[in-house]
């Protein structure tokens, strides 16, 4: 497996340890996941927003059985009707693939990521 940083390592093995209490992603500024990448962990059945703007993304690690991601355009956590991308972080999802790259398209930024219960 490649991990990024030691950080997304470290946060990979302790997700593992827990059987999966967070999903974690590589996010980048740029589409296409090009450039700098920074690892965000994604706690089960939480919102954050301390990551700021991204326009791709490439998940390194699943989250919890039934577990859906929420990413949020234009609105911010607790609006889900302003989310898209809702979709299965467990592994389940064919459009939710460790190491592959997702884009928002049309230059769109994503402000927020949550992952709740499906
Ligand atoms: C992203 O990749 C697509 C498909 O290869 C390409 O058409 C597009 O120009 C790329 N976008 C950027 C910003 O590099």
């Amino acid at each position: 497996m490649y991990f990024s940083s030691p950080l997304t390592a470290l946060a990979a093995a302790l997700t593992l340890a827990t059987q999966g209490s967070a999903f974690v992603m590589d996010i980048y500024d740029s589409d296409n996941c090009s450039g700098p990448a920074r690892s965000v962990n994604v706690w089960d059945n939480t919102c954050a927003t301390w990551m700021g703007g991204f326009r791709s993304y490439a998940p390194r690690v699943y989250g919890g059985a039934h577990q859906k991601s929420y990413f949020f355009i234009p609105g911010n956590c607790g609006d889900l009707t302003s989310s898209l991308n809702s979709r299965w972080v467990d592994g389940g999802d064919g459009w939710f693939q460790t190491d592959h790259c997702y884009n928002f398209g049309n230059g769109r930024v994503v402000n927020a990521v949550a992952s709740y219960s499906g």
